[in-house]
């Protein structure tokens, strides 16, 4: 098939600390985003791949590992602000192609070729985006951050949290990224602004172990999976 990946990859990971950009740290002796990448490259829905990189980073020293990876066709654009930006700015550097886009966070290396192929093939009328997602397993309390008081424990039941990559037709993406008025609206995934604007969402059941490295104990987690076996479906 035809899709494209835009994996966005121009985070500065704060939160992990790792004194560079998030998607350029290493798991297992490669960085996030050459893990992520070669996925897309495996997953038979996906024939293109742009990948979103810090507006001032050396991109060529990324082009240089996804070459030495066996991936010299992913085309590398300069991210913006926030995340949302990042996704347009990739939806700008798209070829010519008005299939299925598919975003994903360089964040979640651990993602399979079998996770990207059933999630694009779930994207058909009457639905407008698709995306994977786990119920949530843990007690939720809404907390008053002051003091930290427990408010009231919320009803978990029909709560999810939700993974990527997200699938949508590339019109469906580019509309909603066009209604985004500014910053201020920006929103933490793509899913948001369909929803936002009024279309249908599905999530279908993801992968545990497609995990979103934000602390540094999550990559240790994600190195324990990876020895595991995790993601290496059809590698
Ligand atoms: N991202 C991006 N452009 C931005 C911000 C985020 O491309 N301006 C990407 C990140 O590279 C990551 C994904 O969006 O793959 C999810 O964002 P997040 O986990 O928040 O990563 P960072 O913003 O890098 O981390 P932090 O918020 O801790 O700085
Ligand atoms: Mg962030």
């Amino acid at each position: 098939m035809d899709g494209t990946a835009i994996i966005v990859a121009a985070g500065a990971g704060e939160r992990l600390e790792a004194g560079t950009p998030k998607a350029f740290v290493e798991l297992a002796g490669e960085p996030l985003v050459v893990h992520a990448a070669r996925a897309f490259a495996r997953a038979q829905s996906i024939a293109e791949i742009v990948v979103v990189v810090p507006a001032h980073c050396d991109a060529d020293r990324v082009a240089g590992w996804l070459r030495d990876a066996g991936l010299p066709d992913a085309v590398l654009c300069p991210g913006g602000e926030t995340r949302q930006e990042s996704v347009s700015r990739g939806l700008e550097s798209c070829g010519a192609g008005d299939g299925v886009v598919a975003v994903h966070d360089a964040a979640r290396p651990l993602v399979t070729p079998r996770l990207i192929d059933r999630t694009v093939a779930a994207l058909m009328p009457p639905w407008d985006a698709v995306a994977p997602g786990l119920a949530v397993t843990d007690t939720l309390k809404l907390v008053d951050t002051t003091r930290n008081s427990v408010l009231r424990t919320v009803d978990r039941r029909g709560v999810w949290t939700v993974q990527t990559p997200q699938v949508f037709s590339r019109v469906t993406l580019a509309r909603v990224h066009a209604r985004v008025a500014s910053a201020a609206d920006a929103a933490t995934d793509d899913l948001s602004l369909v929803e936002r604007a009024g279309g249908r969402v599905r999530l279908i059941e993801g992968e545990r172990s497609n995990v979103k490295v934000t602390y540094p104990d999550d990559l240790a987690h994600a190195a324990a999976l990876l020895a595991g076996g995790a993601g290496r479906d059809a590698r």
